[in-house]
């Protein structure tokens, strides 16, 4: 049934976000289009709009039930909006958006007549949970239909209701997964564990609905028996009990929401649905004003905020081809995020048929991974490899517009490349260095096309690490910039644009942590107690088991760069130095600060970091005999500090744009805990006075390493902050106090 063959009878001419038609056969249509929005997300003052739609088409004579769907291109519900739930003052003004939420959807559970969600697009947060008040769900099959309860991640729950009528829908196993993980659902896997009743091509979907409709709704399954066994309030309470402690596990006690999503969920499963709504909105309230909860909405502000920067003043070209220099490590990875999610075909040179090999192997097991977990089908696996290909020449690469290196990290090498890509490229090809710490402009040095040339940093392993460092030299160009950036989006990542000096932003502020946790290993304290106590703060692996992970030949190569650059501040410990001697390179060969038994597989290990044991051969190696003598707070202390001050240095030199930047890149890049929202808004909730003391009490304890840089102390004088209060939204806080 077209859309423009049915009868519009009511749309108001102020901007309304919902309009009712009634389709043949007297079966009505809402739409929700919010004005002036890409997407749909919910607001408190769309309440009153849609009740009076409800109302209107209860007032259509003869209404045989309603469908609700999207006036949107590709985009159902995406979540209520993060803003007006940002903008909360207290607990209490919290919890009654909960509340106005669980009367709006109940009106849509109570409706006399059948209501049939028609979703294609994101269909998350309230979306989802306007889909579940509704009384059947039909969604198409495209790629871009998603499911989920995504407030976990903002360190929320679902508040309108959604924590009681998920598991009620779709078993409580089911429901605190998609709840406590925040993952969204493709189509057939919504249907699969009931959360949709029907999955059709979009082209039909609307048909399919008023269908649904015309039919009296939808008849469910029975209950499947797993389900029916949890009517047993002792084994229901053991399900809530297995999935605190494995939250319990997982969180560390640093995030309070998931706890209380199981709370509220137990609550309203063994007391009742009111009793859950009442618990929902009082534990939505105390959670929406949790600082782990503004911490991770300002993440996720700063995010969605670099997806829409182009960073640069030009238009970015169109990109037709990529190619990747060496298919090590690095080069692998870039070509898999090319192919697989930036749908970019990619030809990888390297030199030798290793090499080569390594890298389509290294798409291929990924990708193979997918389609055993199901969430891809062996013929999107063969289109994607499809898009990937290897040569040892140039051969293949004369067409592509972007050339990202990768090779091994040595500047005449690099050079020569930008030289080889110069003389074969029929485009002028943008050439993109994945160095970790040569300067773009040296790289750049004798290049005829210096506005050509610019950093694409990647962190390892590509395929998970989310950011990217863009750097561009004095001479790159803007329309490279922004080519390169849009790149990145594409590759699905989160891009930076940072300055060329040594280290960039990320490597400069990891270094002297890494080399604070080296330097309490050499006073004796021992690698799980150094590694555990930065856990604990708050990182996912701690900084031994991070150089065995990114390697610690490369972890360390850059040390002397920075010391040469920066000072002493970056003077690494003699033992790192007898490591690497001994060839310990970590898990790349299998020998490092842990050990790895006989699996080099870089994906297993990944996987299992928490669960490796020290190699302890390693003490009599470096000539420490571990004696533990410091708490976790004072090593955790020393290394963050040592971060935070290089961090703050960065924005004072502009190495970063913003304090946003600097959190982002740190979270995002490093792991820093996202509750505290990056090293600048920890600085911030500290309090920078605060700070500086503490950095001049290491400084008098530990050398003048710690001695606070001049931004820091002059913030503390005068009293500033990195962000103000009303920079909420994270866009314009860039506030430093030499701007
Ligand atoms: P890798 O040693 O695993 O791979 C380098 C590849 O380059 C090898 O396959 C080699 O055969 C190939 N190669 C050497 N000369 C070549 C040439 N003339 N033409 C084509 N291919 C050539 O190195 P990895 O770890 O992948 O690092 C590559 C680059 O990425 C380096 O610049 C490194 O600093 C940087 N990087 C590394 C990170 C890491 O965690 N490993 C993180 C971020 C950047």
């Amino acid at each position: 049934m077209a859309q423009n063959s049915a009868i519009e009878v009511a749309r108001e001419k102020t901007q309304q976000a919902f309009r009712l038609e009634i389709h043949d056969e007297n079966v009505g249509v809402i739409f929700i289009d919010v004005p002036n929005e890409k997407v749909n997300t919910l607001k408190a003052e769309f309440a009153e709009q849609f009740l009076a739609v409800l109302q209107q088409a209860q007032s259509t004579s003869g209404l045989k039930g309603l469908v609700i769907t999207s006036g949107k291109k590709d985009s159902f519900i995406a979540g209520a909006d993060i803003s007006m739930i940002a903008g909360c003052e207290n607990k209490a003004q919290a919890s009654e958006l909960s509340k106005a939420g669980h009367v709006l959807f109940d009106k849509i559970d109570n409706y006399p007549l059948p209501i049939i969600a028609a979703i294609h697009g994101a269909c998350l947060g309230g979306g989802l949970e306007l889909a579940l008040a509704c009384h059947a769900r039909v969604c198409s099959n495209d790629d871009k239909t998603k499911l989920g309860l995504p407030e976990v991640q903002l360190g929320l729950l679902p508040g309108s209701g959604g924590t009681q009528r998920l598991p009620r829908l779709i078993g409580i196993p089911h429901a605190l997964d998609l709840m406590l993980t925040g993952r969204q659902l493709k189509a057939k896997q919504a249907l699969k564990i009931g959360l949709v009743d029907d999955v059709v091509p979009e082209s039909i979907l609307l048909d399919v609905a008023v269908k649904m409709v015309k039919k009296g709704g939808v008849q469910r399954p029975a209950i499947h028996w797993q389900q029916r066994l949890l009517s047993s309030k002792l084994l229901r309470n053991k399900v809530f009990d297995s999935a605190k402690q494995k939250a319990l596990s997982k969180t560390k006690g640093h995030y309070p929401a998931p706890e209380k999503i199981i709370h509220v969920v137990k609550t309203g499963m063994n007391k009742g649905l009111q009793a859950g709504y009442a618990e929902e909105a009082k534990a939505f309230g105390e959670l929406v004003m949790t600082p782990e909860s503004a911490a991770l909405r300002n993440l996720f502000f700063a995010v969605t905020a670099l997806k829409n920067e182009t960073g640069a003043q030009a238009a970015p070209l169109k990109i037709n081809q990529v190619g990747v220099l060496g298919g090590g490590l690095m080069g692998g990875g870039i070509a898999y995020v090319t192919a697989f999610q930036g749908k970019l075909p990619v030809r990888i040179k390297d030199i030798s048929d290793k090499g080569v090999t390594q890298a389509l192997r290294y798409s291929w097991d990924l990708l193979t991974q997918r389609v055993i977990k199901r969430r891809l089908l062996a013929r999107e696996r063969a289109a994607v490899m499809a898009k990937v290909s290897g040569t040892l020449s140039y051969q293949g690469l004369e067409n592509a517009n972007v050339i990202i290196e990768a090779v091994f990290e040595d500047l005449a090498l690099k050079q020569k490349m930008v030289a080889e890509v110069e003389k074969m490229s029929k485009q002028q090809a943008i050439f993109a260095s994945n160095t970790s710490s040569l300067p773009i402009h040296q790289i750049a040095q004798n290049a005829t096309h210096p506005e050509k040339v610019i950093g694409l940093h990647y962190f390892s392993p590509v395929d998970k690490m989310p950011l990217v460092e863009v750097i561009p030299h004095q001479h790159t160009d803007e329309t490279t910039i922004a080519t390169v950036v849009a790149l990145a989006k594409r590759q699905g990542k989160t891009a930076i644009v940072v300055g060329d000096d040594a280290g960039f932003y990320v490597n400069r502020i990891l270094a002297p942590f890494l080399c604070e946790a080296a330097q309490c290993l050499v006073e004796g304290e021992s690698i799980e107690h150094i590694d555990r106590a930065l856990v604990e703060f708050g990182f996912p692996v701690g900084p031994f088991n991070l150089l065995d992970e990114v390697g610690i030949d490369v972890g360390t190569k850059i040390l002397p760069i920075l010391v040469e650059r920066f000072g002493e501040r970056f003077k690494a410990p003699d033992l790192l130095d007898k490591v690497v001697k001994d060839d310990r390179k970590g898990k790349k060969n299998g020998k490092g600060f842990y050990e790895y038994g006989h699996h080099t597989n870089k994906l297993w290990f990944w996987k299992k970091a928490s669960k490796r044991q020290v190699d302890k051969t390693i003490y009599s190696l470096i000539g420490v005999v571990p004696n533990d003598t410091l708490t976790k707070a004072d090593i955790a202390q020393r290394c963050v500090m040592m971060m935070l001050n290089e961090a703050a240095r960065c924005l004072d030199e502009k190495i970063i744009k913003s304090a946003r930047d600097g959190d982002v890149g740190a979270v995002f890049g490093i792991g820093f805990p996202p509750f505290f929202g990056g090293p600048f808004r920890y600085m911030d909730s500290l309090g920078i006075a605060k700070t500086v003391e503490t950095l001049n009490n290491l400084a008098m304890k530990y050398g003048d390493k710690f001695q606070p840089c001049e931004l820091l102390c002059n913030m503390a004088e005068n009293n500033r902050t990195f962000f103000s209060a009303d920079a909420e939204d994270g866009v314009n806080a860039t506030k430093s106090s030499n701007e």
